[in-house]
This record gives structure tokens, sequence and C-alpha cells, in this order.
């Protein structure tokens, strides 16, 4: 058990393809879960990615059990684990074909203070393992949806400013929101 350091923006590992993990339920496995589960825990983030401690695998973190201060207007949900990810945008409807795209502020613990606005994919459906090998298959929309597709962007080297459209809605948390005290350190 161990809280990480998270690499910043500009460190190259950031960038990577992340390899797929080939060994499940292994002891180095459960200790890397581990180690993400703390320093995501020690760091309030809503979600983190193996690349983030500098380990080039496929795997991520997200959830929490309570209310995040960083986020405080999102719902909890227990903590996930989710291995080899593959994420499909899902239409609206049957009728309907259109891939609905929101956007909303985030936040990364690679960018402490700093929130940008960021469009994803309103619905989505998400295909992986978790740690011990068991398939995973969900469909989620919202805060969910959001936070596997800015966690799983880590596992092909993407950052969220990469994604971000209007460059008036990036910028530093406390300039952007100098009210809101309870999102100014992340
Ligand atoms: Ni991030």
């Amino acid at each position: 058990m161990a809280v990480r350091d998270i690499l910043k923006m500009g460190d190259p590992r950031l960038l990577r393809m992340a390899q797929p993990v080939t060994q499940f339920d292994s002891d180095a496995l459960h200790l890397l879960v581990t180690d993400l589960l703390d320093t995501m825990r020690s760091a309030d983030g809503a979600g983190l990615a193996a690349p983030q401690i500098g380990v080039d695998l496929q795997l991520v973190i997200f959830g929490s059990n309570e209310r995040n201060p960083r986020y405080p207007d999102a719902p909890p949900a227990p903590k996930k684990v989710l291995i080899n990810p593959v994420i499909t945008p899902l239409r609206e409807s049957e009728e309907d074909p259109t891939l609905l795209e929101v956007e909303d502020w985030e936040g990364c613990l690679s960018l402490p203070g700093l929130r940008g606005m960021v469009p994803r994919f309103s619905r989505i459906r998400y295909t992986g393992f978790d740690q011990y090998g068991d398939p995973i298959e969900r469909t989620v929309e919202g805060f969910h949806a959001r936070v596997v597709q800015h966690e799983c962007d880590h596992l092909i080297g993407r950052l969220y400013p990469m994604r971000v459209r209007d460059f008036s809605k990036f910028g530093f948390t406390d300039v952007l929101f100098p009210n809101i005290a309870a999102i100014e350190d992340d």
C-alpha cells in the first residue's frame, strides 16, 4: 500500500499508448490496484489511470464511496477497476442515429489547478475486465460516462486539454470559479 507520485502534463510517459494487461489476479496487479486506490483517495480524485503513476498498462480506476469534494455535484459511485477497456458510444435510440455529445467541466490530477470544458459522448457502453480477469460490460451515462472516457483517454496518451474546443473555457480553477472554494485545491 502506497501513495504514489502523480505525473504532471509535460512528462512524456503521459503520452504513451498503454500496453494491455496479460496477467490477471497476480500479486503485482493487486498491488498496482491498491496503490492507485490509495493515490486517488489521497488526492480526492474522481478517477486515476495507471499511466498517471508511470505504469504503462491499460488499467484505470474511478468512483468513490463518498461524495467527492472536488466534484460536489457528482453522485457517489462505488469504486471500480477497469482493465483493457473498450468504449462504444451509443445512439440515443434505435430511431435516432445521432451520437449525442455533452460538454462539462473537467479537471485532472496531472494538471493541478486547471479546469476545461470538454465534450464527451453522453451514453457509452464499455467492456473490459476487473483485476481478477472477470469480464465487465456496462452501459452508462452522465458523470459515470464522462469519467470513464476521461480515464480511458489516459491509456491512449490523451489529456483533456487535447479535447477542449473553446479555449475561453480552459484555465485556472481559482480564476474561472473565484467564488467556489471547494474545488480550488485539485
Ligand atoms: Ni486525468
